[in-house]
């Protein structure tokens, strides 16, 4: 997902020569977004990625915070995972036959299923989140007999065009409308407006992420997911965990609903499932609603998809949970990421523009508010006035650019740095993490260069 970089002016962005080579991509495929990649100083060609770490082609050694939104877990090139990639491919095996019984599949069903617990017992699988997606809203239908989605306000679900219907933000929407029909938003972490729609009985799912990450890194109430649970089964509607982004052990659990109690009819996970390398997810599933959907020889392939079960990204979704259980990346992420804010909240508790530090696991934000002094409010409101996102990229640019550590902003509350390193990140790369946060903060409080550079951003972004 790339999208948290969206900069709705770029269209006015002058025209510059690509900063690396790459003029083919220019050329054939998104201007655009090499554009936005110079602007902000994060156009550099990477050459060899490991573990935590990004090397360049001008010598240069990236600390990688974002992980490609959650899915490098098991970091960069993990050697056991290419090894059994390379073994699958050495193997010859049947690989996308379509009419043969996968022998991998179900390995990694048993094991997602396993692991999930509670009455998660089929697995659908698919290539990406968004498809995972679209699979629980039409599982969801033919469950129930009923059409209708509940969704969370400030979810992030994807954008295809079902799971963009479960997004509320004009942002996403703009020029791809209508949208799927008999959707509803309800606020995140709130059970008497979920009751309120749920007891209407028109509505055959409520997808929601148990936290929510693009939205601000969001936590729910302790006991939100387990009484939202209930909810759902009282009403007949069935309740679905998003786990794209928490799955495989990112907040220290397999799922992030297993720390809150949630007992999910369904649960899609994609991202870190793939191992970095082979794109991957999954659908987990009651045997309800497998039959539901499937229960029948007429029906057997009814939903499915021609690259889903290829031996590849199945052998992918097994060689990574082998690394992340083998290695325990889920106590470690729980240690590591108590240990990550301990030292955010000492390092950062001065600036009055930092609000607070949560997370839970290696998923952590940073979330900043207005300042209170007049010189810095003048300043700050001036930028988010161009553009609401402005402030927060200048803080990921630099960063990257004066510090060598990739980060981004949440793609739905641009005022919330996401932190959300490899689960393999070692406590000498988070404190270099820690130490250029900070002397970012304290530039920006104390010295008018953050704020001149982010008015140059600015005029380079509208062209002014
Ligand atoms: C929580 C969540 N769900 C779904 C998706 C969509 O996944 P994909 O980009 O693989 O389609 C994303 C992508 O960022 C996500 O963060």
């Amino acid at each position: 997902m790339l999208a948290n970089l969206s900069w709705p002016s770029l269209s006015l962005v002058k025209s510059t020569p690509p900063q690396t080579s790459t003029a083919d991509y220019v050329e054939f495929v998104n201007p655009q977004w090499v554009r936005l990649l110079d602007l902000l100083q994060l156009n550099v060609e990477y050459t060899d990625c490991t573990g935590t770490e990004l090397h360049t082609s001008d010598g240069r050694t990236i600390l990688d915070f974002l992980s490609g939104y959650c899915v490098h877990n098991a970091g960069h090139n993990h050697p056991d995972i290419i090894r059994q990639l390379q073994d699958e491919l050495a193997r010859r095996g049947p690989a996308m036959l379509q009419s043969h019984v996968p022998d991998l599949t179900g390995k990694l069903a048993r094991r997602l299923c396993e692991l999930a617990g509670g009455r998660l017992r089929k697995a659908f699988f698919a290539c990406s989140g968004s498809e995972g997606v679209e699979s629980a809203i039409k599982f969801s239908r033919a469950a129930t007999n009923r059409r209708g989605t509940i969704y969370a306000a400030g979810a992030f679900h994807g954008l295809t065009c079902g799971a963009l219907s479960l997004m509320g933000s004009d942002f996403w929407r703009e020029k791809f409308g209508p949208m799927l029909a008999d959707t509803a938003e309800v606020p995140y972490s709130d059970l008497s407006a979920l009751r309120e729609r749920l007891a209407t009985k028109q509505y055959a799912a409520f997808i929601v992420e148990p936290v929510q990450s693009e939205a601000g890194v969001r936590l729910p109430h302790p006991d939100y997911l387990r009484e939202a649970g209930r909810l759902c089964a009282k009403y007949g509607t069935l309740f679905v965990l998003d786990e794209v982004q928490t799955g495989m052990f990112r907040t220290g659990r397999f799922l992030a609903g297993q720390h809150f109690g949630a007992e999910p009819d369904m649960v899609i996970m994609a991202k870190a499932l793939s191992g970095g390398l082979i794109p991957c997810s999954a659908v987990l599933m009651t045997d309800k609603i497998y039959d539901a959907v499937y229960g029948s020889l007429k029906r057997s392939i009814v939903h499915t998809s021609t690259f889903s079960e290829n031996s590849m990204s199945m052998r992918a979704g097994l060689a990574t949970l082998d690394v992340l259980e083998g290695e325990d990346l889920g106590d470690r992420a729980l240690a590591m990421g108590e240990l990550l804010r301990h030292r955010l909240d000492e390092a950062l508790s001065g600036y009055e523009m930092v609000r607070d530090v949560r997370g839970i696991g290696m998923l952590s934000g940073i979330e900043f508010q207005p300042p209170k002094q007049m010189g810095l409010r003048l300043a700050f409101e001036a930028f988010r006035h161009i553009h609401e996102g402005m402030f927060g990229q200048t803080i990921v640019m630099r960063l990257f650019r004066d510090h060598g550590i990739l980060t981004q902003i949440c793609g739905n509350n641009f005022l919330v740095l996401k932190v959300a390193p490899p689960l393999v990140v070692t406590t000498g790369q988070l404190d270099s993490f820690v130490h250029a946060i900070r002397e970012v903060v304290d530039v920006m409080h104390n010295s008018t260069s953050f704020w001149t550079e982010a008015l140059g951003l600015a005029r380079r972004a509208v062209n002014v």
